[in-house]
């Protein structure tokens, strides 16, 4: 098959959200530490009528809605999420009930887990599938969706949520370019969530943001050792970077910079001004201030024009986790006139801790890619439809998950008047923790 990719892709964000500077001023942090120091404008979050499985129909009963396609056409579907509600039973099971009405039972692909990087690894899935001999020629589904919520302290305002469903299959507007991809996996203790009866993580900030550095020196180096030629930033026309908070992408773009300057073999030449430190060792700079500075200067503008674009979700929803390279992909593809895109090419990160994280490469190619194009504007418009409540409120609704989190028999107190229309929910939980799901 040819032009394998991603065809449409639909994006749905949390109807309320907490700004960051009432968040500060709550917190009693200093002013500008989460506007200013981690990047961040508003923070997307939902009450106890949503939980994964209801973001997932709320995304994939969209996707299907908005692109005239029937799920009678679709042959996998693939979950990523880390948001476990059960210990056996699948996000993807519960999905199936949108396929009912179809008869179409015949449907392969299940969830994967791990951290924020499940919908990357679903997304490889699927692409695999259809180079694969088990390909029937039908389409697949891959979704990603996450409540990332902290406890109280500095990792809270680092939270976010929302669910990515994409289309993927032949005749693709984002074509995954083939052989060009980067893997780093290794293990560590930076973000991981032991306890079973709480959604909150245990983090280990610094190590964490040590680990996202490091993997993404290794994916890029991986990444380039697939390419022909000398390849650098240049050959890029934008880079998306999984973003747990918007300051960590730009430190991101200046350490590919820092890897660029670094493989240079004209280093005074193409990176004038930098020469003090063309004898460094990586692995040395994860917190040197002075390289962090120097680089995150001298790529400014490569920032500007390359990733910038892609945080516009990121910074107003926050930390989706597994949808949040892909949030950045949607806010870039939004940015740019629609004439400007096909030939374009695209850098992905996807970072998940613990960890896993991969780089690979898109190529924008116009296959009906104005249809994509407004579909997703329109999600990204109800970013001005939200409902914008009070830290005390945001705190309360915490509270609340908090308490109720696997309490059965439970019916979610949330108000659904405060949903988006067309949203699935939570309706009720019975004794026997069997959940049931209906549409606003
Ligand atoms: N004005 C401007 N900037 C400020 C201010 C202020 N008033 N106050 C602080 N800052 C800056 C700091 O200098 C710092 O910037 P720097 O990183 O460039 O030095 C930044 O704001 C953050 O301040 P810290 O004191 O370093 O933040 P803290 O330690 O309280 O927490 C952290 C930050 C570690 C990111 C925390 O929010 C966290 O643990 N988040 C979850 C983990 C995470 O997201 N890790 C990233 C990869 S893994 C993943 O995706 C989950």
């Amino acid at each position: 098959p040819k032009d394998v990719g991603i065809r449409a892709i639909h994006f749905v964000i949390p109807s309320m959200y907490v700004d960051q500077t009432d968040l500060e001023h709550y917190d009693q942090v200093s002013k500008g530490k989460y506007t200013i120091g981690l990047g961040q404008k508003q923070m997307g979050f939902c009450t106890d009528l949503e939980d994964i499985n209801s973001l997932c129909l709320t995304a994939v009963s969209q996707l299907v809605d908005n692109n005239n396609i029937n799920y009678s056409d679709i042959g996998r579907l693939e979950v990523g999420t880390e948001t476990i509600i059960d210990k056996s039973k699948s996000v993807k099971t519960v999905l199936m009930k949108l396929f009912e009405p179809s008869g179409n039972f015949h449907v392969e692909g299940i969830d994967t887990t791990n951290a924020c990087y499940g919908g990357t690894a679903a997304l490889f899935n699927a692409l695999s599938w259809i180079e694969s001999s088990a390909w029937d020629g039908r389409l697949a589904i891959v979704v990603a969706a996450d409540i990332a919520i902290y406890e109280k302290g500095n990792a809270r305002p680092t939270g976010g949520a929302g669910a990515v469903a994409m289309l993927i299959g032949p005749n693709a507007s984002l074509v995954i370019e083939r052989g060009l991809r980067g893997t780093y996996m290794n293990h560590a203790y930076d973000f991981f969530k032991p306890d079973l009866t709480s959604e909150y993580p245990v983090v280990d900030g610094k190590l964490s943001i040590q680990c996202y550095l490091n993997a993404l020196d290794q994916c890029y180096k991986s990444y380039l050792s697939k390419c022909h030629g000398n390849i650098n930033l240049n050959k890029f026309d934008s880079f998306v970077f999984h973003t747990p908070y918007c300051k960590l992408v730009q430190k991101s773009l200046a350490r590919l910079y820092l890897n660029d300057y670094l493989n240079s073999n004209s280093k005074e030449m193409d990176y004038p001004g930098l020469e003090e430190y063309k004898n460094i060792n990586l692995a040395d700079t994860y917190f040197d201030r002075d390289i962090e500075k120097a680089f995150m200067e001298h790529s400014r503008s490569v920032f500007e024009n390359k990733t910038k674009p892609s945080l516009l979700l990121a910074s107003r929803v926050g930390n989706m986790y597994t949808p949040s390279v892909y949030g950045g992909l949607a806010s870039y593809l939004c940015s740019i006139p629609l004439d400007n895109l096909p030939g374009k090419k695209i850098g992905v990160f996807s970072y998940g801790s613990g960890l896993a994280s991969s780089m690979y490469s898109i190529k924008i190619v116009d296959n009906e890619l104005a249809y994509m194009i407004t579909n997703l504007k329109k999600c990204i418009d109800k970013l001005e439809k939200r409902i914008r409540v009070t830290p005390e409120k945001f705190t309360e609704v915490l509270e609340i998950r908090q308490k109720s989190l696997h309490q059965a028999p439970y019916v979610p107190v949330g108000n659904k008047k405060d949903l988006f229309p067309g949203t699935w929910y939570l309706s009720n939980i019975d004794e026997l923790h069997r959940r049931y799901y209906e549409r606003q």
